[in-house]
């Protein structure tokens, strides 16, 4: 299996690295040019294509003969960062390839989540200091989903709720929807947070689905297991 990483060098991406070489996978990492020497751990291990995750021709040349790949999303400026480099990673990988995406809960598919009143609040004022001040573009990221969502790659988009820093505590849990009970505790391990992307790979029931996860020891993922809370209708 040979598998592409754009933004390689973010922490989501270096946890995606670990857990991709540790299944024996070939490894390709894209990252700034500055960036490069973050991924020196891997040295000799993995193949790094440096530029912007934007640049078609990065894009294409790192993607070339993958079988998947997986693509942190952020977006940073206001200059279309985001959807640029889902548009350049679903024009340029193999068409059978599968494409595994990173968000926030932020963005929703079907309109179906429901959201509480804090988060909602947090993700419009955030929003707009961020874009005041020109460093992020919320819409940027809600621009490229809707075109992943709306391109017939075999992709998934996956929605990480808030994150921490930690051991692995295994594979997250997931709902279609934000809202739904098992999402209650609003937490995940970074590490495990790359653990599901990188299962997302070779799991083909998460084909053309945008799963919210959460860590599978929260309160809320046990509430669930233990059926102390209903499954969503
Ligand atoms: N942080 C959270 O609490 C949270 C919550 C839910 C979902 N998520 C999602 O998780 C994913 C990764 O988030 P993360 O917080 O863990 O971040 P991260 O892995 O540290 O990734 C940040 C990425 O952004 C790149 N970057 C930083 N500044 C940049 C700039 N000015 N221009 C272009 N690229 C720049 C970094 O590349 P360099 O290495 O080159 O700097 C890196 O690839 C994202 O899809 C995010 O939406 C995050």
């Amino acid at each position: 299996m040979k598998v592409c990483v754009v933004g390689a060098s973010g922490k989501l991406g270096r946890y995606m690295v670990r857990h991709a070489l540790d299944r024996g996978y070939e490894v390709v990492g894209v990252c700034r040019e500055r960036s490069v020497g973050k991924l020196g751990e891997f040295a000799g291990r993995i193949t790094v294509v440096p530029g912007a995750t934007d640049d078609r021709e990065v894009i294409r040349r790192a993607v070339a003969g993958c079988d998947g790949v997986l693509t942190v999303l952020v977006p940073w400026g206001v200059k279309g960062y985001s959807a640029g480099t889902a548009q350049a990673v679903m024009d340029h990988a193999p068409a059978a390839a599968r494409l595994v995406f990173s968000c926030g809960w932020h963005i929703t598919r079907d309109g179906q989540d429901v959201y509480g009143l804090r988060f909602r609040a947090f993700v419009k004022i955030f929003g707009r200091l961020a874009r005041l001040v020109r460093a992020v573009d919320i819409n940027d990221q809600v621009e490229a989903c809707r075109r992943v969502f709306a391109s017939n790659t075999r992709w998934t988009v996956v929605r990480g709720s808030d994150l921490e820093e930690g051991e692995s505590q295994g594979l997250p849990v997931w709902s279609r929807h934000v809202g739904d009970p098992i999402l209650k505790s609003n937490l995940t391990r970074r590490v495990d947070f790359a653990l599901f992307m990188v299962e997302a790979l070779v799991n083909d029931e998460l084909v053309h689905e945008a799963p919210a996860i959460v860590g599978c020891r929260t309160p809320s993922a046990r509430a669930y297991a233990a059926g102390l809370t209903r499954p969503p209708a």
